[in-house]
């Protein structure tokens, strides 16, 4: 069965991460960023990943748009998501605000990939909203990346 990966990165994190997992499928997994590519046909796979980056507790907006336009398409598939979530402790709840309940029920995998903070790569504003909101009373929450993870989601899809 094929699988199709379809993602929202914004500097990069996340579609290394899916490149990582075409890889590890030895290229048995295609891929799409919906950025660039929003003409897509699902009729070809039974296997559909879809992730994102977060950015102040939300998915990719074209992603969002991806998720609604192609809900009743999705629950027929076999899907995971997955998000690259920098703040471990923040995962399920980027997960319940910004997916429906009924597409994370039918998930076979929900996987956080962590994430990486460029720093030398943001814009001003995203520096900005950064500093902030990696701020607590102790210091900086800790930026977690779980890159060994993506073999959870090609070893998930890889066969079925
Ligand atoms: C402005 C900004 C806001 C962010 N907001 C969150 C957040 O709310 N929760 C979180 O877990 N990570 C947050 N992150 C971390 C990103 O999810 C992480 O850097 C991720 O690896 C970005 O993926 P990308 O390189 O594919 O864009 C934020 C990063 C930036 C720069």
């Amino acid at each position: 069965m094929k699988t199709l990966i379809i993602y929202a990165s914004t500097y990069g994190y996340t579609e290394e991460m899916v490149n990582k997992m075409v890889v590890e499928s030895n290229h048995n997994f295609d891929s799409i960023n919906i950025l660039k590519n929003k003409n897509i046909d699902l009729s070809k796979y039974e296997n559909i990943v879809i992730g994102s980056c977060i950015y102040v507790g939300q998915i990719n907006k074209e992603l969002k748009k991806f998720m609604m336009i192609y809900h009743d398409a999705l629950i027929k598939k076999n899907i995971g998501l997955f998000l690259a979530c920098a703040f471990e402790d923040q995962f399920n709840t980027h997960l319940t605000n910004n997916f429906s309940q009924d597409i994370i029920d039918h998930s076979k995998i929900l996987v956080n990939l962590g994430g990486k903070l460029q720093k030398e790569k943001l814009n001003f504003a995203h520096k900005v909203l950064v500093n902030m909101i990696e701020k607590t009373k102790e210091g900086k929450k800790p930026v977690k990346t779980f890159e060994n993870r993506t073999l959870d989601i090609v070893n998930q899809f890889y066969r079925a």
